[in-house]
């Protein structure tokens, strides 16, 4: 199967910038891809919505905001979602990511308040008001997502493309078959990618060769300035989960910021268009998104999978988002 062609996105480096809504669950990586987005401006942020997951609502929700106060951006609208998957009861990555969700780095008070709105809501205000099409960028749990497409059908030819981070070809990395963000709330997934909407799907086929190494984040600590030494002490205690043998890890797997670099410079990745399906029933594979690699069950493709990424240049990229602030 060959990659889709280069998306909308890469051929839009010398037009206006690409309006986007990242939908996350603050969370290590999830901060790292929202200061790339925000750091580029090929892409235009029109607002940050948080998603139950890494940890409880009210903590990602406080990380978003301590994190946008700390790059100077509080005019970018911000709005919490859904407090728990639609169906099943919300689990937390608290053994990855903290007791706050940001453990690390010594982070402002958030200096401005959350819009009065919902996360769907606010996606909803912003895709109407907007000139062209948004890109959603949820990397976290896809309750929000499902929940807006849910409630506002109508406005579905406005998203331009889902670009998420989530599910795997290949094994899990929360059970043996399923991803994190997909096992939290399958039934959410299950609505997006049946929902007819392009999607680019950042797996961790990808995300697990996007890996930080311990040079790299050295690489982070030598940027002087207060975003780079953020990134440098989320990225020294992110990579503490992922020492453990088990993993086969020679750094951390920079997750979400993988769908940031994808919106940026697809073509650092390789990928394959076709069907994926999520389980929703199962209690042996609940959250498997059962990839068909091979055209094996001759459903059209719903989705462009990545599959595999030059990290040298995801890591210069990220590199590059940290010397501008
Ligand atoms: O499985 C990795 C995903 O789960 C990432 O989005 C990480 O932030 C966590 O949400
Ligand atoms: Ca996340």
């Amino acid at each position: 199967m060959q990659s889709a062609p280069l998306s909308p996105q890469a051929a839009r480096s010398h037009q206006s910038p690409l309006p986007v809504i990242l939908d996350c669950d603050p969370g290590h990586d999830d901060a790292i891809a929202l200061i790339m987005a925000l750091a580029n401006p090929q892409l235009e942020v029109l607002a940050v919505t948080t998603s139950a997951g890494n940890q409880t609502p009210d903590k990602t929700l406080r990380n978003a905001l301590r994190i946008l106060t700390l790059l100077g951006r509080t005019e970018v609208p911000v709005a919490a979602g859904a407090p728990k998957p639609l169906i099943r009861e919300l689990i937390i990555a608290d053994n990855v990511h903290g007791e706050t969700g940001l453990d690390g780095p010594d982070l402002p008070e958030p200096g401005f308040e959350p819009v009065p709105l919902k996360a769907w809501e606010l996606m909803a205000q912003q895709i109407r008001a907007s000139e062209q099409p948004v890109t959603l960028v949820p990397t976290g749990p896809l309750t929000n997502i499902a929940t807006f497409l849910l409630a506002y059908p109508e406005l579905k030819s406005k998203v331009e493309r889902i670009v998420l981070m989530g599910g795997a070809a290949g094994v899990g990395n929360w059970t043996p078959a399923a991803e994190f963000n997909i096992f939290v709330d399958p039934q959410a997934a299950d609505i997006v990618f049946r929902s007819g909407i392009a999607i680019t799907m950042c797996g961790l086929d990808v995300t697990h060769e996007a890996q930080i190494m311990e040079a790299d984040v050295a690489r982070m600590r030598a940027i002087d300035n207060p975003v780079a030494q953020c990134v440098a002490d989320l990225l020294e205690f992110f990579v503490i989960y992922h020492k453990d043998p088990k993993w086969g890890f020679d750094g951390a797997p920079l997750h979400d910021p993988c769908t940031i670099a994808w919106l940026l410079q697809p073509e650092m990745f390789r990928g394959i268009d076709c069907h994926v399906a999520i389980e929703t029933r199962s209690e042996l594979t609940l959250g498997m998104t059962v990839v068909d690699r091979f055209g094996l069950t001759g459903k059209p493709a719903n989705a462009h999978v990545l599959l595999g990424v030059d990290r040298q240049r995801f890591v210069d990229l990220l590199a590059d988002s940290l010397r501008v602030w």
